[in-house]
């Protein structure tokens, strides 16, 4: 185990990781930013505030992660830990139910420690109102007695750093977003970003790996480097019970084939996204209700996980009017493109 390991501390209703179902995650969570791969800008601005604060000898501004799932906004929270040599306390907006949670909480906090809250835009309105002098003032109010005989007792909490987590900022309210000092939003990995995480996942992990096997499956994991460490230990498993173990891009060409992920990297449910929007739909414009009904997924779980990455890769456009399938939708799946909504918005 390593000392960010052995220094978390999940609170009761936490999720061990960011949904990862298989836990496998933590082993390759890259310790500090030197280690850390990527998201240049964001990586270089954490690092200076962080190393400010820690000279300054005071706690971290509150920071607000943003960007879709699996990008590494927990394993930055992680590393903001790590390099300011304090503990990181991690839960989720959903688990923080009532006021006494987060009491707990914030009490047993340590001078500068982290406190990790994601899915920070699911707090619930009672949390937030009572996270906000927290924040602001380090003061918790335990209220005492009904009506007028209600009295407030403040409680002074050590500084710490709130770090928050989200799919959306958007989703943020107002007065939450403006208690963060540090707001950074985490974009999509390049391939050749990918193709180094791929080729640190690899030796981590034992498995030999052509470059060039690298080269494509940083292609196909969507811009994500939780998808690219999924797909490494499926083509590894792949390589090894039908091939020799050795990971070359036919083998992980041929592990890709069997795992369901097409050229573009997408999966099952991109390709029924897109496909319904093709062929039931006209190519759109359809509202997102309507398309997230007609595929049996949850509206927020399209908006989140699936329709990012393909509208930035110009598969999918968002109009006042709906979602519209792209020229670059249909020549992917080989569909005759007509263009005729197009003309319409
Ligand atoms: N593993 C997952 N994300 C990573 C990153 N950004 N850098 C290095 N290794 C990673």
């Amino acid at each position: 185990m390593t000392a960010m390991a052995d220094d978390r501390i999940l609170t009761p209703g936490a999720r061990s990781d960011e949904g990862d179902q298989d836990g496998a995650q933590d082993a390759l969570r890259p310790g500090d930013f030197d280690q850390y791969i990527g998201q240049g800008r964001v990586k270089e601005n954490l690092r200076i505030f962080v190393e400010a604060a820690r000279r300054r000898g005071e706690a971290l501004d509150h920071v607000l992660l943003s960007g879709p799932p699996g990008l590494g906004k927990t394993t930055l929270a992680h590393i903001i830990a790590t390099e300011l040599g304090v503990r990181m306390h991690v839960t989720s907006g959903p688990a923080l139910e009532k006021k006494g949670d987060l009491a707990g909480i914030l009490t047993n906090l340590e001078p500068h420690d982290v406190l990790f809250i994601d899915e920070v835009h699911r707090l619930s309105a009672v949390v937030e109102e009572n996270l906000y002098p927290a924040m602001e003032d380090r003061r918790f109010d335990v209220v005492i007695g009904d009506g007028v005989y209600a009295r407030s007792y403040p409680i002074e909490l050590q500084p710490f750093t709130l770090v928050g987590a989200t799919t959306r900022a958007g989703l943020l309210t107002s007065p939450m977003r403006d208690r963060f000092g540090i707001v950074e939003h985490l974009e999509f990995y390049t391939p050749p970003e990918l193709a180094q995480i791929i080729r640190r996942s690899a030796a981590l992990m034992g498995v030999t790996l052509d470059d060039s096997a690298a080269d494509v499956l940083s292609r196909r994991c969507r811009g994500t480097p939780r998808i690219a460490n999924r797909l490494l230990r499926r083509v590894r498993d792949i390589a090894e019970v039908r091939h020799d173990g050795v990971v070359s891009p036919e083998v992980a060409d041929l592990a890709l084939q069997q795992l369901d992920v097409d050229k573009a990297g997408f999966d099952r449910m991109d390709r029924r996204l897109l496909l319904t929007l093709i062929d039931k739909f006209d190519g759109g414009p359809v509202g997102l209700d309507t398309l997230a009904a007609a595929i049996g997924e949850e509206k927020q779980t399209v908006e989140d996980v699936y329709e990012p990455y393909l509208l930035k890769e110009g598969y999918l456009k968002r109009t006042h009017r709906g979602r519209v399938a792209t020229r670059r939708a249909y020549l992917h799946f080989e569909r005759p493109y007509g263009g005729v909504q197009g003309s319409l918005l």
